[in-house]
């Protein structure tokens, strides 16, 4: 039933949208809904198609009553409210929510030394991209003798898919792998941001703190902040609600794959989308989108050779840790039980700093179901000890959104519960 329903709402919704003088989608007036639509699933959805509404997220678990959250243009308000669907008001203004993100900052200044840091401020705002590229290779060049630069493969559009491998004293490529990856879905900014500080992290105090040096001494970490960056220059530009890559494809006029619904293993399975104009779109065949291509092409090189201790697909929002699987709600990895105790500790260690709630468990018992996701084939394929997916802040409230005064208290919290993991593994 629930499967059904959400193939259902894979359905594209229609989407006309404003654009600006620039040719920027304007947002202004569209009113965020969650919606609880209880038994009449399939009402809610035909009539949501006949709206332009977005469809944000849903949430299909079972530890919330299941609800959508969809954002409404203001032409067709009212033709929604008389739907009398039970829904609470997340955001009165999406525009309004777009505009407290902030402008994009200047690249911050910085000492004139190799060895110098990016200056702090880089966590006080959202960037350009390729002031993204410019910090990784400014992060890079403070720690010459322990990281270089790496490209897992290209994007459709032909841009380098751009990380950082850092080692500690075994040298390069001799310890377990931890890869994080962020923005797979271009719309969540938060996730390159948060993975950065965590790499600044890293780095900055490795030579004076004993457990962070430990951290580097015992795994190589590859670190890739956007791995959408076709999808990521688009929400900076065009569309800030974009979600997947750029693809074109022939035979439709509908742009864009989600990466994450692309990985080569229980791709066509309930939790994705056969329809190209769906946001969840899996392809047309498995692993066809050149960056599921890149980041997966990591991942098998290390599979056989140092293995992977952890894997992370950093997203937003919600506040999950989810641990395999996503493809059945009832098959379990082998060390699963570890898996729950562990993801439910970082939660709490991810509490201590601000009391952030975040539901720990199994993606599809947790969450939703998912086809071709990557915690599926990061565990199943790449036998990666843990390979989970976290959705960081918020619930709901900014959403995508999430104003630039709280990257910093996201990334202090995540380096948290981060730090407590790399202890207890
Ligand atoms: C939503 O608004 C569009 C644009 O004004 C209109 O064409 C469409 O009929 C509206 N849909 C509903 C269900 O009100
Ligand atoms: C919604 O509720 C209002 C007031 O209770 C009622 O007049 C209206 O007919 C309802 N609309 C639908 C579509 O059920
Ligand atoms: C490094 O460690 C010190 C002491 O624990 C801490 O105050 C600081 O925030 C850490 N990070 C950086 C980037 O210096
Ligand atoms: C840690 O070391 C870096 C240089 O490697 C230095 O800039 C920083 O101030 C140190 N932090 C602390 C807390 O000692
Ligand atoms: C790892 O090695 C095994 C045994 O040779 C092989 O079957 C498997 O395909 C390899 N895995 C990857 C991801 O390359
Ligand atoms: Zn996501």
């Amino acid at each position: 039933m629930k499967f059904l329903q959400y193939v259902l709402l894979a359905a594209p919704l229609a989407a006309t949208l404003r654009l600006d003088r620039r040719g920027k989608v304007v947002y202004d007036g569209y009113k965020v809904f969650r919606v609880t639509p209880g038994d009449d699933i399939p009402a809610f959805e035909s009539h949501l198609e006949s709206m332009e509404a977005i469809d944000l997220t849903h949430n299909h678990g079972h530890i919330d009553e299941e609800h959508f959250d969809v954002a409404v243009p203001p032409e067709n308000l009212s033709a929604f409210e008389a739907l009398n669907f039970t829904s609470t008001v997340l955001s009165e203004d999406l525009g309004a929510d777009i505009a407290l993100e902030g402008d994009l900052a200047e690249y911050p200044a910085r000492e004139l030394s190799a060895a110098a840091l990016p200056d702090f401020s880089w966590f006080s705002a959202y960037h350009a991209y390729a002031d993204h590229l410019t910090f990784l290779s400014d992060i890079q060049s403070s720690f010459s003798s322990n990281s270089e630069l790496i490209t897992a493969g290209k994007s459709f559009e032909g841009r380098d898919i751009q990380g950082i491998h850092l080692w500690g004293s075994g040298g390069k490529g001799s310890k377990p792998a931890i890869i994080w990856h962020g923005n797979v879905h271009a719309r969540e900014w938060i996730s390159s941001k948060v993975v950065e500080y965590l790499t600044y992290q890293l780095v900055a105090n490795y030579s004076n703190d004993t457990t962070i040096k430990g951290f580097l001494d015992n795994y190589d970490f590859y670190i890739l902040p956007i791995v959408n960056p076709d999808g990521f220059l688009y929400s900076q530009t065009t569309n800030r609600l974009w979600r997947k890559n750029r693809q074109t494809r022939s035979g439709t006029s509908a742009v864009g794959t989600d990466v994450n619904r692309n990985w080569p293993w229980k791709w066509d399975g309930e939790g994705s989308s056969t329809s190209p104009g769906s946001g969840e779109y899996r392809g047309a065949a498995a692993g066809d989108t050149p960056e599921n291509t890149g980041i997966r092409t990591l991942g098998d090189q290390l599979t056989n050779t140092t293995g992977i201790k952890l894997y992370v697909d950093w997203h937003s929002y919600g506040q999950y840790i989810l641990t395999p699987y996503g493809y059945s709600c009832t098959a379990a990895a082998s060390n699963q039980d570890k898996q729950n105790s562990l993801a439910k500790s970082l939660a709490t260690a991810i509490a201590k700093p601000y009391g952030t709630r975040f539901t720990a468990g199994p993606t599809c018992a947790t969450l939703y179901a998912t086809a071709g996701g990557s915690n599926d084939y990061v565990t199943d394929i790449n036998k990666a000890e843990y390979g989970w997916a976290i959705e960081l802040r918020d619930t709901g409230r900014n959403g995508f959104t999430l104003p630039a005064d709280q990257i910093l208290p996201t990334g202090i919290e995540i380096w948290e519960g981060i730090k407590y993991l790399l202890a207890n593994f």
